[in-house]
């Protein structure tokens, strides 16, 4: 493994993966291909912008001539696809562009890494693939029972994966990666939006009883995990990427208060979500048993990563005063006035 293709790496969590690989590897080169869409940032690959071994290409994965072009100019060896659309609610306001990105997009990538002998594609999938869980854990042997738009694109494009394993043996491994947080998180998601509203002294909008569960997933853990996995993983395999953190959504909220030193009145109880999932939980002893744990305690995780929008404000405040207000209003405008 030399060149590593990390699409959708100007994200939340390939950008992390490409800072955490540059400082761990000293031999491998990092090429981010990235579309930029509203979720892709050059800000968040600052740090590491006049490293020798980075570089930034512009594109989109759909366009199977220019992948292929950048597989060919890079001499390629390896994928990690992070790009998606992923966002739960913007799927359940217009799917097109994730059966685009999510679906097609993968397809394109997976035949391009079979054009190219590619060595290992590293399909980076989240555990909403299984849909929701009321008792016990999700192993990987699991059914698909994707609820939201979202997670029907993430299983379509894991299921190509599959298929292109057995049937040309193209060497491939997956992750299934639960609610993650941290440093550079665009602020749509629950923990981004809620330590930003609170540090703005904005109303924290929860959904519905706020008793869902997620299991979060410190950003820097998970991506440790997708360097475990892409280093010793069998190839078709698939591993449960999970932090163990199940917490209900009012205990996440009710922490970033504390965390944030902000009062607890600012939550502001909304309409559900349509189709919500209740509770998501993995098991991630396969995983585990590879060598992988997380670094942190949740706790001391979310703490670190309130401080960090707390001091890094010249990151997310143009997002939200930009093109993220449109967003926020159709979204959360007429939750909010009649809450
Ligand atoms: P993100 O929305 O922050 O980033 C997605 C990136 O993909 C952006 O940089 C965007 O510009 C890029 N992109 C979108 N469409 C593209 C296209 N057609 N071509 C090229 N680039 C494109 O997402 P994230 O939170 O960093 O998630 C990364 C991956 O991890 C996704 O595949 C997601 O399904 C998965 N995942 C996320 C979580 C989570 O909690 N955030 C959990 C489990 C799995
Ligand atoms: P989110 O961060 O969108 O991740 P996902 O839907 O992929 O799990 O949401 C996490 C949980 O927080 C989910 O149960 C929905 C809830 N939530 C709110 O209560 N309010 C919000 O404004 C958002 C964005 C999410």
């Amino acid at each position: 493994m030399k060149n590593i293709l990390v699409t959708g790496g100007a994200g939340f969590i390939g950008s992390n993966f490409v800072c955490y690989m540059l400082d761990k590897y000293p031999d491998y080169n990092l090429y981010v291909y990235d579309k930029l869409t509203y979720a892709g940032n050059l800000d968040n690959l600052r740090s590491v912008q006049d490293n020798e071994r980075y570089k930034f290409l512009l594109g989109d994965i759909v366009d199977r001539e220019m992948v292929n072009q950048v597989i060919d100019d890079n001499q390629i060896d390896t994928i990690v696809n992070f790009a998606a659309e992923s966002h739960v609610d913007r799927s359940i306001l217009s799917a097109d562009a994730f059966i685009q990105t999510d679906i097609v997009g993968t397809h394109v990538l997976l035949d391009a890494a079979r054009d190219h002998n590619v060595s290992r594609i590293h399909q980076v999938s989240t555990d909403e693939v299984y849909g929701s869980i009321l008792e016990g854990l999700f192993k990987e042997g699991d059914p698909f029972e994707p609820n939201s738009p979202y997670a029907a694109s993430k299983a379509g494009a894991e299921l190509l994966v599959r298929a292109y394993n057995e049937t040309y043996d193209l060497n491939t491994v997956v992750t299934r990666g639960s609610n993650t947080f941290g440093p550079y998180q665009y602020p749509e998601k629950i923990a981004p939006l809620f330590i930003t509203n609170a540090i703005e002294n904005k109303a924290l909008p929860l959904y519905g009883d706020g008793l869902q569960v997620r299991d979060w997933l410190h950003v820097t853990d998970h991506c440790s995990g997708i360097d475990v996995v892409l280093h010793k993983g069998v190839s078709g395999g698939v591993y449960n990427l999970g932090g163990g953190n199940e917490r209900t959504n009012i205990e996440v909220t009710e922490m970033i208060l504390q965390y944030a030193g902000k009062p607890l009145d600012l939550i502001a109880p909304v309409n559900d979500r349509p189709g919500h999932d209740r509770r998501y939980a993995l098991d991630s002893s396969l995983l585990m048993s590879l060598g992988w744990k997380p670094a942190k305690t949740f706790e001391e995780s979310l703490e670190d990563t309130v401080k960090w929008y707390q001091n890094n404000d010249w990151w997310w405040k143009p997002i939200k005063d930009g093109e993220f207000k449109e967003y926020y209003e159709q979204q959360y405008g007429d939750r909010l006035n009649s809450s």
